[in-house]
């Protein structure tokens, strides 16, 4: 290198220098630009340009359905997590669906035999029911007794539950949507105490447990089957208690279906 053109390098250098210049490029320079030029930056909206929404912000609650079907998922997960009826008591009293039974005030579980033969399921406590944690003890409760003893049975060859373990507002009937919350509970409640039977008594217990639209009247006095936890469980459904104390004439079909229950129960003797 001539020492001219030494020197204008020099001179060429300090200029760079002086202009602010700290670090050597190499000729890629133009290059190296143009690759961080290919970068899209990220929007930046300057202070001004953001639109602020001076309203607040207020999450959109759950549906009904949404509601429902998570409570679903729980209660499947709950009830599968219980070993003993013990257990499923306790879960079913911290099973935050309760909040949706605000006249309620005691869990109402199961009455009778746990190991008995057969395993009554009605509808939902009532007022008396509520107040004293057991289930059928009120007016519908004594008939149900009655009927009980009518085919040699009380309470200690009985196991008595319902669909719903909480009052309802105002003692009205369970939605089929409670009932279908409330399913795993039951299912599992049956599978515990492991009845050779069941009686549903009333229509709601019927149509949840058969799965069916079918009235009361088509069902009543028919066995069908149900499947719990891979075991065979009959199912016989007939009139509620409460519905025979407003339609004493209908005692007539709910005595042949108890007679047709005590026939069943005889055929399990000495099993
Ligand atoms: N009716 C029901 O279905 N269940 C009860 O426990 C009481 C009344």
């Amino acid at each position: 290198m001539s020492t001219e053109s030494r020197e204008a390098g020099l001179a060429l250098l300090k200029w760079y220098a002086h202009a602010g210049a700290d670090e050597a490029v190499g000729t890629d320079a133009a290059a190296l630009y143009a690759k961080e030029a290919d970068v899209t930056p990220l929007p930046v909206k300057s202070p001004a340009q953001k639109q602020v929404s001076l309203k607040p912000k207020i999450a959109k609650p759950p549906s009904e359905e949404e509601v429902a079907e998570r409570l679903q998922t729980d209660a499947v997960a709950l009830a599968a997590s219980c070993a003993t009826l013990d257990e499923l008591r306790a879960a079913m009293e911290d099973f935050e669906a309760k909040a949706h039974f605000p006249a309620a005030r005691n869990l109402v579980f199961a009455d009778g035999n746990p190991q008995a033969k057969v395993m009554f399921i009605g509808e939902a406590p009532g007022e008396q029911e509520d107040r004293r944690g057991i289930p059928f003890v009120g007016r519908s409760g004594q008939l149900l007794d009655l009927m009980l003893a009518a085919v040699g049975l009380d309470r200690t060859e009985a196991y008595i539950s319902n669909i719903l373990p909480w009052r309802p507002m105002s003692n009205r009937t369970p939605t089929m949507q409670e009932g279908v919350i409330f399913l795993p509970f039951l299912m599992r409640h049956i599978e515990l105490a492991g009845p050779r039977l069941t009686v549903a008594l009333g229509g709601s217990a019927a149509k949840l447990l058969l799965g069916t639209n079918q009235g009361i009247m088509r069902l009543r006095g028919h066995w069908s089957e149900i499947e719990v936890a891979a075991r065979k469980v009959p199912v016989l459904p007939t009139l509620h208690p409460a519905y025979l104390l407003r339609n004493p004439l209908a005692k007539r079909e709910a005595w042949a279906d108890f007679l047709n229950l005590k026939q069943r129960l005889r055929g399990l003797e000495g099993e």
